[in-house]
């Protein structure tokens, strides 16, 4: 089974999916074959792969894997990404669009919390790692992520309103995913610092961010970088990215990808 890690922050805007995209990125590029989950109705994170539903052409989401509540439903649903470089092979999309809001209302029916894990049972094998993005919500679309993951990663703002989201994460993986979720081995593996901008106020919130998550936290910092959302928005990867200062982004994410590998190692 590939090693599950849930992408969280109850604060939307933070770069969840930035940071999911990047990092898979980042480890398609050191050889590593992933998978991505996207549980964000929105599906900002499939856009940036450069995934876009077309009627025509009846693409599989996420939300018919869950809906099917059926162990291995989300085999037909993993499909490749529309990047044009030589890692793109080695990542697969889940994607989700603006339907998967409707498995909301499904949340109370028993059981309803394990679809997620059961519709990818068998079927992420394939991959050494399975990124969930989830949505900015501590709902059940998040739930179905953290029942199926094994490691979640917070993505936060330095600012006050982010890290108050990071920290309801945090006791949530701690006091309700053990039972609520029956998922004790589920565990907090990182808090990625994103968006920074080099000023007082953002300096002083990521040293309240070290003292709250202490060890946690990784490096490096990834700063505020207009060229990131473009490239976000233009549904590339970095190497195909034209612009400024792409090799300072691209050496920070070959870090943070380092970081990632050793504090998530595969067996
Ligand atoms: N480090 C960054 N520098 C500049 N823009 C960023 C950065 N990280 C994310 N963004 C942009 O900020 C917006 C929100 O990011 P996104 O990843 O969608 O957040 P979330 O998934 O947490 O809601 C997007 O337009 C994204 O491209
Ligand atoms: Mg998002």
């Amino acid at each position: 089974m590939a090693r599950r890690v849930a992408m969280v922050n109850n604060k939307g805007g933070v770069g969840k999916s930035g940071t999911t995209v990047r990092l898979a990125e980042g480890l398609a590029k050191a050889g590593k074959r992933v998978g991505v989950v996207d549980m964000d109705p929105q599906g900002n994170c499939s856009q940036m792969f450069g995934w876009h539903y077309s009627p025509a052409k009846k693409q599989p989401t996420i939300s018919q894997a869950i809906k099917a509540d059926r162990e291995g439903a989300a085999r037909e649903v993993f499909q490749p990404i529309d990047w044009d470089c030589d890692y793109a092979g080695r990542i697969s999309i889940a994607p989700a669009r603006l339907p998967l809001e409707n498995r909301m209302s499904e949340a109370g029916v028993a059981g309803a919390w394990r679809r997620l894990e059961k519709a990818l049972e068998g079927v992420d094998d394939t991959f050494d790692y399975t990124l969930i993005d989830c949505p900015p919500s501590l709902f059940h679309l998040t739930q179905l992520g953290l029942a199926a993951a094994h490691d979640a990663i917070i993505v936060t703002e330095p600012d006050f309103y982010s890290i108050e989201g990071a920290k309801r994460v945090r006791d949530f993986i701690e006091h309700k995913a053990p039972k609520d979720l029956a998922n004790p081995g589920l565990s907090l593996r990182g808090v990625v610092v994103n968006k920074y901008k080099d000023t007082v106020r953002q300096s002083e919130q990521r040293d309240s961010i070290r003292r709250i998550f202490g060890p946690l936290v990784w490096e490096p910092t990834v700063k505020q970088i207009e060229q990131l959302a473009t490239s976000n928005n233009n549904g590339v990867s970095l190497e195909e990215s034209k612009g400024d200062r792409l090799s300072e982004i691209r050496a920070t994410y070959e870090l943070l990808t380092q970081t990632f590998l050793k504090e998530i190692p595969l067996p």
